[in-house]
């Protein structure tokens, strides 16, 4: 009795793993972004890099240093590459693209010392980061998902690079 019970109870335990697997991707398909909701993130990011581009090419010209000129002008081409890149997605997936520039620009602008600069500057792009990480498991877009991995590569290499600034004559 006990051994044709046994294996009733793991098929049934079989059947309500294989029910549960297949809530799960349906969840999982579930959880992928509407297009209004990856068209906002878009936009934000854009407004993101627009300042990041304008606040990074403005230090760039600040410094004396040649090094850390070039560095910084370096991360400017990114970051103006990237706002290239979101503006096509969004036009593409049928939004329109933001003109604003988000609040970062004054912010690092009001600043005075070069060490706060980057300070920011690492907290804006560490930001980024975070909201790509959290978003590219549910970007279905195989084109946006690859762009955005890549902006998420070139921007930890770039804090990278922008940390290594830190002891720089400016
Ligand atoms: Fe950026």
């Amino acid at each position: 009795m006990m051994n044709t019970a046994k294996p009733g109870k793991i098929d049934n335990d079989m059947d309500q793993a294989g029910i549960a697997s297949a809530r799960l991707s349906e969840n999982a398909e579930h959880d992928l972004l509407a297009n209004e909701d990856i068209l906002e993130l878009l936009n934000i990011l854009l407004e993101a890099e627009r300042a990041g581009a304008r606040a990074v090419q403005v230090l760039s010209k600040q410094t004396r240093d040649a090094v850390t000129g070039e560095t910084l002008q370096e991360i400017a081409v990114d970051e103006g590459r990237f706002c290239v890149m979101l503006n096509q997605h969004i036009n593409r997936l049928g939004g329109r693209p933001s003109k604003k520039t988000g609040d970062f620009f004054e912010k690092l602008m009001a600043l005075e010392q070069f060490d706060d600069k980057l300070d920011l500057l690492d907290r804006g792009q560490s930001w980024v980061v975070r909201k790509i990480r959290g978003a590219l498991a549910r970007i279905g877009d195989e084109k946006l998902h690859a762009d955005l991995l890549d902006m998420l590569k070139v921007h930890e290499i770039n804090i990278k690079s922008a940390a290594s600034l830190r002891k720089a004559d400016w």
